[in-house]
């Protein structure tokens, strides 16, 4: 909480994921509109952020400017409008020479590029880590070149989010707590469930390779890689599992409701990556859901741990028949419990008090918890809040318990 933002995970909507480089002022209008439209700004996703290639790099003052094409009345102009819609504006830049779309970058011009930001109205700031120029391999160098924006950042006296963007490279989750308020911790998300992108050259989902740069991973993969470190996110500082692909059409409804649940759960930054002028009524729903958004921004503050993993019956090269189980502390002594599906097959599920509150009683024994328990299933119920003791079931295919499997036997009704 070094900045004082972000207390609990971030929500909001970026260009990169839907429309890559082709952005525009109408575009970012049209979506800040249908935001306030369609109910999501009063759900909380708060800033609008324009990742890369918005840039016509520096002028004769040395400092950035927008392309005239794409941005004809400039950021203060644009930065003004979703002001007076009540919302925040985002921008991005790089940590190296270039961005990875090769516009300009903000190493070596920290400072002048923080006060031209700041001048701008902006009050969220994604830094990438293109082109760093070898200033990078190690933690601490890579910190470095981090905190010198951090630092820039502050030094404006306008709050200003400050998103990183390391892939987790160098590690981020062990140093950028007291620089950011995020930090990737994967390569760039691909809009598949368990099957890497072609040009992601790993195919177990825990693979080495699916953390680097340039590799596209699956959401799989993403949720595979913080299950080993959740609770590194704090108020103020969050693992960032990448911006949602919930609705750009790679993915059924099921498994975006995977998506959707495992990042909240996780307590990610919720930034939406769709398109949302053309959303449609599953999409508006998933995204919209109060019980699940009230878990992500619940006071308490604490990411879910997975319980236990495994996989059941056949088990191919992409870990499909992957079953798991997650639980975490919500505010009111409450309790979250997420059963995941993640094969193809119906399965029996079932998580025992033991499971589930491992680490809450001596020898991970449930003696101290209480044994009677009312369950809500975040998804089928939708409760308008998430102070009830709550579940979520993440199926992506029918999901039953027996009938024994009581006190958490779940049976879920995923198509
Ligand atoms: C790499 C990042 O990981 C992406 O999220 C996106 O910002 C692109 N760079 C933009 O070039």
């Amino acid at each position: 909480a070094f900045n004082g933002l972000a207390i609990t995970p971030q929500m909001g909507w970026n260009t990169w994921n839907a429309f890559s480089c082709d952005i525009d002022e109408r575009l970012i209008l049209e979506t800040a509109q249908t935001i306030v439209e369609l109910g999501f700004k009063d759900l909380g996703y708060h800033y609008v952020v324009i990742d890369d290639c918005w840039s016509a790099g520096r002028n004769s003052t040395g400092h950035l400017q927008p392309d005239p094409n794409k941005f004809p009345n400039g950021m203060d102009f644009l930065s003004d409008k979703l002001h007076s819609m009540g919302l925040g504006m985002g921008m991005y830049s790089d940590a190296g020479s270039l961005t990875c779309a090769r516009f300009e970058g903000s190493l070596g011009h920290e400072q002048i590029d923080a006060q031209t930001f700041a001048s701008w109205g902006v009050d969220y700031l994604k830094y990438d880590n293109c082109f760093n120029e070898g200033q990078s391999g190690t933690p601490l160098i890579t910190y470095n070149r981090y905190k010198t924006m951090a630092t820039a950042l502050n030094a404006t006296g306008r709050p200003i989010l400050y998103s990183i963007c390391n892939w987790g490279e160098d590690y981020p989750w062990k140093w950028a707590q007291t620089v950011g308020n995020s930090w990737r911790m994967s390569g760039d998300i691909f809009d598949t469930f368990d099957k890497p992108d072609a040009r992601c050259p790993c195919t177990g989902e825990d693979a080495f390779e699916c953390q680097l740069p340039g590799w596209h991973c699956s959401m799989m993969n993403i949720l595979n890689k913080v299950a080993l470190f959740p609770e590194k996110g704090v108020p103020g500082a969050w693992n960032d599992m990448d911006m949602l692909e919930v609705g750009n059409g790679g993915m059924t409804d099921d498994e975006y409701v995977v998506h959707f649940s495992m990042w909240a759960a996780l307590k990610s930054p919720l930034i939406m990556g769709n398109d949302l002028r053309k959303v449609n009524a599953q999409t508006l729903s998933i995204l919209s859901n109060p019980a699940v958004l009230a878990v992500s921004q619940d006071p308490l503050s604490s990411p879910a741990f997975q319980r236990w993993r495994y996989y059941v019956g056949d088990k191919d090269e992409y870990g499909q028949g992957e079953i798991q189980m997650w639980s975490g502390d919500l505010s009111g002594g409450d309790m979250l419990v997420v059963l995941l599906n993640a094969g193809d097959k119906n399965r029996n599920m079932n998580a025992t008090l033991a499971d589930i509150f491992w680490d809450h009683g001596p020898g991970g024994t449930a003696t101290q918890v209480k044994q009677a328990w009312d369950v809500y299933d975040l998804w089928a119920n939708r409760v308008d809040n998430a102070t009830a003791n709550a579940i979520i079931a993440a199926a992506k295919a029918n999901t039953t318990a027996p009938d024994n499997a009581l006190p958490f036997g779940y049976n879920a009704t995923a198509n």
